[in-house]
């Protein structure tokens, strides 16, 4: 294979670093032609968050069907590939391993050129599948904000794959302190929707503490979670029936209950729960805007990238737009959340360059960027 290629370039992408299987053919590094993503999320909510041999073996399953649907809906055969991408780090050890071996199976069979993606570049890619050449407007550098179930990183994007990390946190990743919260006051798995459903159209009526972490651009997000926990043991919603020692004293067990249903009751108490939830969003909203943008003023960023699953989150897309003196590029939340088509793009502009990995390539379980 002889680059940079000249013909239109479809890379088939495979995401499998935690709870989602997913496959897609991106053209040109832009063009969706399929975005095909298997959410394990049921199976895990019994659990109340993703248990990683469980993962793992479901990814087995469905890794083939995920591919052959990706390639159907992009209309293309094996043979129409031009190259494979897969998720390489970081992630769940095991879960990785299935996506990788899958890509290297078929990049082997096929002689495709083959690359592993670090997940988090991935979310930052998402945004040239939303928004025209962002390198040329509005221009590089770039600050990303990415935020998922295990990151919270302020990274410089200064040129197609050179990044600089300016921050992180030194806790709870957001989308993990989303979970946490969410389960103890009873919202289900995943916390960040269910939290942000829960907050839908209430005010928060207290505030709960802003962890600044003055003169650091790093997180740190531990601290809001213990005060919403005290909060909920004080007002005795939490611990529930089954969860904790001394769980349930005084307190029926209810539909909703650690089973990721909602809590659906009406009344006080509900109520509580959502101004709770809004307060905790806000808490979290408000230090990863001010945070981000004192990040872009520092470094001269020309604009700012969301990526990640917490950036599907709306009332932090809302505020960092109507707060930002610069342009905001944000992918839709289908874009956010895992996939792999952030994955296919991001492999694009790296094959591009000429890179591409050997047979040998491993996992990276803590991968970083930056
Ligand atoms: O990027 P992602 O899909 O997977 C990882 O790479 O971790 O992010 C998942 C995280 C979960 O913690 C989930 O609760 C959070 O993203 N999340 C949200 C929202 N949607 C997903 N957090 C806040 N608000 C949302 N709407
Ligand atoms: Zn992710």
């Amino acid at each position: 294979m002889v680059y940079p290629w000249e013909a239109p370039m479809n890379i088939l992408g495979i995401e499998t670093s935690c709870d989602e299987t997913a496959a897609s053919v991106v053209r040109d590094g832009r063009v969706l032609l399929s975005n095909v993503v298997a959410s394990q999320v049921e199976m895990h909510a019994r659990y109340g968050g993703v248990v990683p041999e469980v993962a793992s073996r479901q990814h087995v399953l469905t890794m083939t069907p995920v591919v052959d649907q990706a390639l159907e809906e992009a209309g293309l055969g094996l043979e129409e590939l031009d190259g494979i991408a897969v998720t390489m780090g970081p992630g769940l050890a095991g879960a990785l391993l299935v996506g990788v071996n899958m890509a290297k199976a078929l990049g082997f069979a096929r002689g495709l050129p083959f690359l592993g993606v670090n997940h988090l570049e991935g979310h930052i890619y998402a945004t040239w599948l939303s928004h025209e050449s962002p390198e040329e407007s509005p221009g590089l550098p770039l600050l990303c904000l990415v935020a998922s179930g295990g990151h919270t990183d302020l990274i410089l994007m200064e040129e197609h794959g050179r990044y600089r990390l300016l921050g992180r946190t030194r806790d709870d990743a957001a989308g993990e302190a989303f979970d946490k919260a969410a389960r103890v006051l009873g919202l289900g798995y995943p916390g960040g929707p269910a939290i942000q459903r829960a907050a839908t159209g209430v005010k928060p009526k207290e505030p709960l503490p802003r962890a600044w972490m003055r003169d650091t651009l790093d997180f740190s997000f531990s601290g809001v979670k213990t005060a919403l926990l005290r909060r909920a043991q004080d007002y005795g919603i939490y611990p529930r029936a089954g969860e904790g020692r001394g769980a349930g004293k005084g307190l029926e067990r209810e539909k909703g209950d650690g089973d990721g249903e909602p809590i659906k009751r009406a009344g006080g108490r509900e109520r509580w729960v959502r101004e709770t939830a809004a307060a905790f969003q806000e808490s979290l909203v408000e230090v990863m805007v001010v945070k981000a943008l004192t990040a872009a003023e520092q470094t001269g960023a020309r604009g700012i990238i969301l990526g990640g699953g917490v950036a599907a989150n709306s009332l932090l897309r809302e505020k960092i737009v109507a707060d930002s003196p610069l342009p905001v590029l944000i992918p839709p939340t289908s874009l956010c959340t895992d996939n792999a088509a952030m994955i296919a793009a991001c492999a694009h502009f790296r094959f591009l360059k000429g890179e591409r990995h050997g047979w040998d390539m491993d996992v990276y379980p803590s991968l970083q960027l930056g």
